[in-house]
C-alpha cells in the first residue's frame, strides 16, 4: 500500500479534491485505468478510457450499447489485457503480473455480477455461493455457513437448497450478488446486473447490492445504460466511442 505523500493535509472544507468523491491527490487509488486502448481486429472498443476507483467508491459507467463499457470493465478487472495504457490495482500494473497472480487477485479481491447470473446449474444456490470459498480451500461447513448468511442477507435464504433452474430471475441475481460478496472482495464489478429484470426486481437487486457493498466497504464498478440504475452509485462516468467523457456525466 502506498501511503499518501508526507505533509499532504487532508482536504478541508475549502479544498475540494481533484475528483469529487475520491481520495486526496497523491494517494494511490485502489484501482485505476489510464488512457486504456483495446481493439478487437479493426474495432476499437476502447480508444482512451480512464477511470479511478477509490476504496468504497461506487461509480456507474454509463453509455449506449457498443460504447465500450463491458470492455472497460474487463480491462479493469484483468480479464482482458489492454493494448496500451495502464491498469493498476493498489499501485501494481495488472499486465506485468504473472497470469497465476492475476487470477488469484480476481478470485480474492474482486467479485463479479453479470447480466444473467451465470450460476452453475448443477449446484444448489447454497453451493453456488459457497463455491468461491471452496476454490480458496475453505472447508465445506465453514464455506456453506458463510454462504447461508449471505443468502439471508440478500433475502434469498429460502432458495438455498434449490437449483438455479428452479428460481426466478430476480432471485438468481440476488444469489449471484451473494456469490460476488462472499469472499469479501475489495471491488465488485457489476455489468448490467439488472438488465434482464423488471424494474421492481431491478430496484431490489440494486438496493441490496449497494447496501452490502457499503457495509463491507467494497467499491462497486457498475456498468449500466439506465439512469435509474446509475442513480444508486455515488458518481457517473460516461463512455462514448471507447472514450470516457467527464463532460457528459450528469453527476461527476
Ligand atoms: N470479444 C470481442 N470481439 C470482437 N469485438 C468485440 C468484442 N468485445 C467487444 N467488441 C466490440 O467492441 C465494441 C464495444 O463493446 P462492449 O465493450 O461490449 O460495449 P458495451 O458494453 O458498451 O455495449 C463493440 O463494437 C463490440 O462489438
Ligand atoms: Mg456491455
Amino acid at each position: 500500500m502506498t501511503a499518501p505523500h508526507a505533509g499532504s493535509a487532508p482536504p478541508g472544507p475549502g479544498s475540494a479534491p481533484a475528483e469529487p468523491g475520491s481520495a486526496p491527490a497523491g494517494a494511490e487509488p485502489l484501482l485505476v485505468g489510464e488512457d486504456v486502448h483495446k481493439s478487437f481486429g479493426t474495432t476499437a472498443a476502447l480508444a482512451g478510457a480512464s477511470l479511478r476507483v477509490d476504496a468504497g467508491d461506487m461509480v456507474a459507467v454509463m453509455g449506449p450499447s457498443g460504447s465500450g463499457k463491458s470492455t472497460l470493465l474487463h480491462c479493469l478487472a484483468g480479464i482482458v489485457p489492454a493494448d496500451s495504457g495502464e491498469v493498476r490495482y493498489r499501485g501494481r500494473d495488472l499486465r506485468s503480473m504473472p497470469d497465476a497472480e492475476r487470477s488469484a487477485l480476481r478470485r480474492r479481491e474482486f467479485g463479479f455480477v453479470f447480466q444473467f447470473g451465470q450460476l452453475v446449474p448443477e449446484l444448489t444456490c447454497l453451493e453456488n455461493v459457497a463455491l468461491p470459498l471452496r476454490l480458496e480451500r475453505v472447508h465445506r461447513r465453514a464455506a456453506e455457513g458463510r454462504a447461508a448468511e449471505w443468502l439471508d442477507r440478500l433475502e434469498v435464504g429460502d432458495v438455498a437448497g434449490k437449483r438455479p433452474g428452479e428460481i426466478s430471475g430476480g432471485q438468481a441475481q440476488r444469489v449471484a450478488v451473494a456469490r460476488a460478496l462472499v469472499t469479501a472482495p475489495r471491488v465488485v464489478f457489476a455489468d448490467e446486473p439488472t438488465g434482464a429484470l423488471d424494474s421492481l426486481n431491478g430496484e431490489r437487486v440494486m438496493r441490496l447490492l449497494t447496501a452490502a457493498a457499503r457495509d463491507t466497504g467494497a467499491a462497486v464498478v457498475l456498468v449500466t445504460h439506465e439512469a435509474r440504475v446509475a442513480a444508486y452509485a455515488d458518481r457517473e462516468v460516461v463512455v462514448r466511442d471507447g472514450r470516457t467523457r467527464a463532460d457528459l456525466a450528469v453527476r461527476a
